[in-house]
Parts: structure tokens; sequence; C-alpha cells
């Protein structure tokens, strides 16, 4: 089955009402190749101004979600939130909140599985630091958080992978197209152990330092089923990456 290429932009915590708009119009009046899926995350508080004023075809993401439904958990927002906002995604796990915020992987696991369970579409993130990089532990590291996802039993149909080494994201130094696509294929074999099918499926995204330079290239890998782009989904060559395919 061929897997729909897919670009999610995550602003992180960045942006103001008058530059997430720019944002949107920028998005809204783009020639975007209408093949490549789309979603974008703002922070929470203009996940309702992005979702109101973006064209319908992107998709809007959450950059976090709680895994219990709605009652007293200050701070949180619930999926039936979201799902209420007509946000349909979130992202999970991403390396800030584990490493900055103390998720565990049982906690982003966790998390993964009350969303999928309930409706919402999680771009489920891993990756190694360079220490666990020099140490040659890369796989073992990826291996272990998604073990910890497996044991949860998600709907697998609902999750984009997105794999970050940590020491590429906002770094500028973007892993090379062969470092990519190895642990991108360690990925997709590990995934054969949930199913053949799960591993057919599922969109593993490369996250970290992605620009419209390096984004050809890495597009091109059998196993690079798209992209997470921070920085630079904040500016207008998003576009560039989005349409990265028909360079
Ligand atoms: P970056 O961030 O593109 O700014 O490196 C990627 C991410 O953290 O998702």
């Amino acid at each position: 089955m061929a897997r729909k290429f897919f670009v999610g932009g995550n602003f992180k915590m960045n942006g103001t009402i008058s530059s997430i708009k720019e944002i949107v119009n920028n998005l809204n009046n783009a020639n975007l190749d209408p093949s490549i899926e789309v979603v974008i995350a703002p922070p929470s508080l203009y996940l309702l101004l992005v979702r109101e004023n973006l064209r319908p075809e992107i998709e809007v993401a959450a950059q976090n979600v709680f895994d219990k439904p709605n009652g007293a958990f200050t701070g949180e927002i619930s999926v039936t939130q979201l799902k209420d906002s007509k946000i349909n995604w979130t992202i999970l796990g991403h390396s800030e909140r584990r490493t900055i915020l103390k998720e565990s992987d049982a906690v982003v696991s966790q998390k993964t599985k009350f969303a999928t369970d309930n409706g919402v579409s999680v771009i489920w993130c891993c990756g190694e630091s360079l220490e666990e990089r020099e140490a040659g532990r890369t796989i073992e590291v990826v291996s272990s958080q998604l073990e910890a996802l497996k044991a949860e039993n998600p709907d697998w149909s609902k999750i984009v992978i997105a794999y970050e080494p940590i020491w590429a994201i906002g770094t500028g130094k973007v892993a090379t197209t062969e470092q990519a696509q190895e642990v991108h294929k360690a990925i997709r074999d590990w995934l054969k152990g949930v199913s053949d099918k799960v591993a057919d499926e599922t969109r593993i995204l490369y996250g970290g330092s992605v620009s419209e330079k390096n984004c050809g290239e890495l597009s091109k890998q059998p196993d690079i089923d798209g992209f997470l782009v921070g920085g630079a989904s904040l500016k207008p060559a998003f576009v560039d990456i989005i349409n990265c395919k028909k360079q």
C-alpha cells in the first residue's frame, strides 16, 4: 500500500495572534501539492483561531492532550474538548516534553492509547540523545520507547510515528539521509512485530532541522514518509517543504 506523504508543522511555544494569522493566510493562499497530508500544531491558545481560519483540507493538531476524561485536571486539555473544537490530531511524546516536563515512556503511551481510543490521531515522537547515539544505543532507545507504546495496545491506524533525534532538533544539524533511513527502516522492521499490515501502513516521519534545502533528498528515502517540522514551519519556506515531492 502506498503511504500518503505527511508533513506536520510544530509551532512549539511560538507565535502571536498576528504572526499565526499570517502563517494561516500564507498556507491558505499557497499552491499545495494535493497528494500531501498536512497538519499544523499551534500553541493550544491558538488552536481555535487556526481551525476557524485555515483551509479545511489542512488538519490542526494540539501539542499535547491528557489521558483522562473531562474533570479536575488543572491546566490540561481533554480529548473531548479537542474533538468539540474540530482538532482531530495531537502531538505526543515530543522530546521537549519527555526531557523538560519529565514525561515517561509510560505516560506518553497512556496518553496515546487514550487519544487513539477516543478518536484523536497522534503524531507520536521518539528519538535518541547525542550521548545515546554516540554509545551506539539509538535503535535500542527507540525500540524501548516503541515497546512501551505497544504494551498499551493502541489503535495503530491512528498513529503517525515521528523519529526525531534530539541532537538534530533546533540545532541546524540534520541527520544524514543514511542515518535517518537506517533508523526509519529499523522502526519499520520493529513494527512487523505488531503486524505486517501496521509495518506497511504506518507513516514514519523524520524530524530535526528539516528545511526547504534538505527535505528533497530525505523525502526520497524508502522509509521516510514525511516530516515533522519545527522552526521552518513558522516561515514561508514551509510551503516548499510541503511541496518537496515536486522538486
Ligand atoms: P526543528 O524541530 O525542525 O526546529 O528542529 C522539529 C521538532 O521538534 O519537531
